[in-house]
């Protein structure tokens, strides 16, 4: 019996001091020991090695103690390079006297620093840590698994400020995340200064307005943007070499060039008769002079960015562009081929060379990969799939993993949240499971992995509300990319989902706060039986909820009866950050009364009004509209319902909506009231008497180029 307690004692210890010791991602390798290092305020940091002076600094801002080049005999954290250790590898010793952080170069050191700061209070991240600080004795011996580990920032759909990406590069260096894919270019804008030809960045930084680039998520007539001159662009190049990150920089062609063509549509094919094409987002792959004007602006953007590699696009060519086009059809003809493909090949084998000149390699997306043109030292992005990816791999590419079902952070996170739809719906806990072994990779073809990323695409961000749409960039990307970090590192923590979490909620948490970082909260579970609604913590947050139609909060302590479990949200706070909202089951039942909808527009006729009775959630509108046009739902019967809402634009996320109008409802079917004025779009009434129609009316003055969606409307029974 004594013998059982002393080993379950032991097993209490060992799980007490696991806890103490709890990086993310976890270390290949931590013996802690039952000794603390104080960091007061006489500490030294050390470093005398001229290459990681900036880390000292760098560190210093978080630690406030004096830096000096010598180490005094006790009370120091030394930073220093053994050059028997890989570059990105490094050992961290905590003793109590002094705390060594050895490393095979910079990278190494930088994550040495960034595993110590986890051992700190977390109120390191807020740059105000009070000192004396206890830091648990350990050794750990650590390097990442994949040399790539990064995150792609999509600054051409919404533009995201300086200050902001120097925010995000802060984020990604404490998760040891390296490589920042900077996607500076798409159809919606071009936001890099190019001083050879300004009115790239100069118009294409902007739209909506008088910009030639039209506005598409809700802000029709007013002109919005931004983009960084070079002197931006060499800033945030800096700041995030000192944080170990390299830069790829992107400008995405042939396709997604609407940017670039709605400022110099001479890129673009000629019609099939010969005459200039004035819309489209393919570069013409035929035409001599775009080679040479590609070359000036590549040119420019090579100079800017120290990296080796460079992202030149090469997803989603629109095909039929250059089909229909004299001149890339008679290539085709004259080289025998059918298949556009030739042409992207031939494409990227000309800006690959361009490229050369200037030292750079090209990376790519995976449609790229498989005309046989593209040099073996490309890097290539696999982002449609697994399968892709082992396809890439197969020709023998540096392959970057970044499927959209795991790594696309712009997809919603559950299914009652907002996000982009198309590419899923998932959380951190499915970012983390990904597996090879699963996903049927051999232990051969995982060695040749060059590394993961994921996408922060910003489609949907801006339409989040204009100053808050970092808010939701942050919302999307945490904790989802802790997981991305956890695996690129190698899983160290053995792979078991409560593992990570466990690590996630009760440590990491309070970093994100400290971070300021807008993180998600997994929300809890919500359980009913027997007339009981409870909830299943899965964390140590604290559970509030608040009963359908009200907005006051009530701390949850313990079971409800009720007999509509439906009624009662409920969500997760930590220190400020928040879960989403969950509900019973019940709560989400809809109705779908019979209904029909007319409009002052024209529908496109296959996702057109007469799906508004399937309840379906994009019927497309073929016409712009402007002041006055209307939408009408008219009801076969009076509807009773606790609350419906009318949406313009999308389901998932507030885009292509009508910026400025009004609702009016009628009782009777012949008088209207107008009751709502549109809020992103939308008009929610709750408790309204039953309405037999209701007419949506827009307001706005002027709205070029505005092509809008509309929902069947969501109605929610009375209880
Ligand atoms: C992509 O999502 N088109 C790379
Ligand atoms: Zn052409």
């Amino acid at each position: 019996m004594k013998r059982l307690l002393l080993a379950v004692a032991a097993l209490f210890a060992v799980a007490l001091s696991a806890s103490a010791v709890a990086i993310i991602p976890q270390p290949q390798s931590v013996t802690e020991h039952n000794y603390n290092f104080v960091v007061n305020a006489s500490t030294l940091i050390v470093c005398n090695e001229e290459q990681l002076v900036p880390i000292a600094k760098y560190a210093q801002e978080y630690v406030k103690v004096n830096v000096a080049k010598t180490a005094p005999k006790s009370n120091y954290i030394s930073i220093a390079l053994d050059k028997r250790l890989a570059e990105e590898e490094y050992r961290l010793s905590v003793a109590q006297e002094a705390v060594h952080i050895v490393a095979g170069g910079y990278g190494g050191a930088f994550n040495g620093v960034q595993t110590l700061f986890q051992l700190l209070p977390s109120a390191v991240y807020t740059k105000n840590m009070p000192l004396p600080a206890t830091v648990c004795g350990c050794n750990v011996a650590d390097k990442p698994k994949f040399a790539y580990r990064g995150l792609l920032l999509d600054v051409a759909r919404t533009f995201i400020t300086k200050e902001n990406v120097l925010r995000y590069i802060d984020y990604l260096a404490y998760h040891k995340v390296n490589k920042l894919h900077w996607h500076l270019t798409d159809n919606q804008g071009w936001r890099i200064e190019i001083k050879s030809h300004p009115r790239l960045a100069k118009v294409g930084g902007f739209r909506g307005g008088d910009s030639p680039i039209n506005a598409a998520l809700g802000k029709w007539g007013e002109k919005y943007g931004g983009y960084y001159t070079q002197e931006e662009i060499r800033e945030v190049v800096a700041y995030a070499a000192v944080r170990n990150i390299e830069i790829i920089p992107e400008i995405d062609l042939p396709g997604h060039s609407g940017a670039l063509a709605r400022i110099y549509p001479e890129i673009l094919c000629k019609n099939s008769d010969g005459t200039p094409r004035k819309s489209g987002a393919v570069v013409c792959a035929t035409n001599a002079e775009n080679y040479k004007f590609l070359e000036e602006i590549l040119a420019e953007v090579c100079a800017l960015f120290p990296s080796k590699h460079f992202h030149i696009g090469g997803d989603e060519v629109n095909m039929s562009q250059w089909k229909s086009c004299p001149d890339c059809s008679a290539w085709l003809e004259k080289n025998g081929y059918t298949d556009g493909h030739k042409l992207e090949d031939m494409f990227i084998g000309r800006i690959q060379d361009i490229l050369a000149k200037y030292g750079k390699s090209p990376s790519v997306w995976n449609e790229a990969a498989f005309g046989g043109g593209l040099s073996k030292e490309a890097w290539v992005h696999g982002w449609k799939s697994p399968k892709i990816c082992k396809q890439v791999m197969a020709k023998g590419y540096p392959t970057i993993f970044m499927p959209q079902q795991f790594f696309y952070f712009d997809m919603r996170q559950s299914e009652h949240e907002n996000g982009a739809v198309w590419g899923g719906c998932f959380d951190v806990r499915k970012v983390y499971s990904f597996d090879f072994a699963k996903e049927g990779f051999t232990p051969e073809e995982v060695a040749h992995v060059k590394g993961f990323e994921a996408a922060a695409w910003s489609e949907v961000f801006l339409s989040q509300g204009g100053d808050k749409s970092i808010d939701f960039i942050e919302y999307q990307t945490f904790p989802r990319l802790c997981a991305l970090s956890e695996l690129a590192w190698g899983k160290n923590g053995g792979g078991e989902w409560q593992e990570f979490h466990n690590r996630l909620y009760q440590h990491h948490y309070d970093r994100m706060v400290d971070m300021e970082i807008n993180f998600r909260i997994t929300p809890p579970k919500v359980k009913y039986s027997e007339g009981m609604l409870s909830i299943e913590k899965i964390d140590n947050s604290v559970i509030y909820y608040r009963v359908d139609g009200s907005d006051s909060r009530k701390l949850y302590n313990g079971a409800i009866r009720t007999s509509h479990p439906g009624k009662y949200l409920f969500w997760a706070e930590y220190r400020g950050a928040k879960s989403p909202e969950v509900a019973h089951s019940s709560h989400y039942k809809t109705l779908k009364p019979k209904v029909t909808l007319t409009s002052s527009l024209k529908d496109v006729e296959k996702y057109g009004y007469h799906r508004v009775a399937d309840y379906y959630m994009s019927i497309r509108v073929a016409e712009t509209y402007k002041k006055g046009d209307w939408f009408l739902f008219e009801f076969d019967e009076p509807v009773e319902c606790r609350s419906i809402e009318f949406i313009t634009g999308s389901h998932a996320v507030p885009s292509r909506l009508i910026t400025k109008g009004y609702l009016e409802v009628s009782y009777d079917g012949k008088s209207f009231h107008r009751v709502a004025e549109l809020n992103y779009g939308r008009a929610k009434l709750l408790n309204p008497k039953p309405i037999k129609a209701a007419r949506i009316v827009a307001t706005d003055d002027d709205v070029p180029g505005a092509k809008i969606r509309l929902c069947s409307p969501i109605i929610y029974p009375k209880w």
